[in-house]
C-alpha cells in the first residue's frame, strides 16, 4: 500500500489534484476488505486533496439513500427518491451540478454553509448503488472537469463496492 497523501495540494491546479486523486486511489483501493473501508479512505482523500466542506457518499438501501462514509460536518441520513439534489440524481442516474443551492428547488440543507454541490451516480453491475456527493462553501465551486474526473473516479470505485 502506498502512502496516504502527507503534501500540501493548495498550489496545484484542479487537474492536478485529480491526478494526486486518482494516483492515491489506485495505491489504497483494496479488493480485501469491505466497501466501508475503500470508501472511507476514498472519502478522507477526496477531502485532504480537496479539502472540500463536505465530501461523502450515499448508498441505496431500502428505497432511500442512506448515508455512507463521509468527511465534513454531521449530515442527513436519509433521502427519499426524487428528493434533493441526492435523490434527483439517483432519478436521473446522471450527476447534477448545482452552482447554487438555494436555487435548487428542493435542495436539502444539510449545512448552511453549503453554497454549490456536485452529486455522481455510483453504478455497480449496470445499477445504481448510491452517489457521491460533495459540497463547497463557495458558489459556482464546480465545473465540467470535476464532472468528468468524479464520473471517472467513481467509476473505479465501483469496482471496490
Ligand atoms: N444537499 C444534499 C443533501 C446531502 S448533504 O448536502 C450532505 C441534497 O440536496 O440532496
Amino acid at each position: 500500500m502506498e502512502n496516504t497523501p502527507n503534501m500540501t495540494y493548495s498550489g496545484l491546479s484542479v487537474p492536478q489534484k485529480y491526478e494526486h486523486l486518482h494516483a492515491f486511489w489506485n495505491g489504497i483501493a483494496d479488493d480485501q476488505v469491505d466497501w466501508v473501508a475503500n470508501l472511507s479512505n476514498a472519502a478522507a482523500l477526496m477531502k485532504e486533496i480537496f479539502n472540500w466542506w463536505w465530501v461523502g457518499f450515499y448508498r441505496v438501501n431500502n428505497n432511500k439513500l442512506i448515508l455512507g462514509p463521509f468527511q465534513g460536518p454531521s449530515a442527513c441520513t436519509k433521502i427519499d427518491f426524487g428528493k434533493g439534489v441526492c435523490g434527483s440524481s439517483w432519478k436521473n442516474e446522471s450527476t447534477i451540478l448545482v452552482p447554487n443551492v438555494h436555487e435548487f428547488e428542493g435542495h436539502i440543507a444539510c449545512s448552511s454553509i453549503s453554497n454549490s454541490e456536485i452529486v455522481v451516480p455510483i453504478f455497480k453491475d449496470n445499477k445504481i448503488w448510491g452517489v457521491l456527493d460533495v459540497d463547497s462553501e463557495h458558489l459556482n465551486h464546480f465545473n465540467d472537469i470535476d464532472k468528468i474526473e468524479l464520473e471517472k473516479f467513481c467509476q473505479s470505485i465501483s469496482a471496490f463496492l
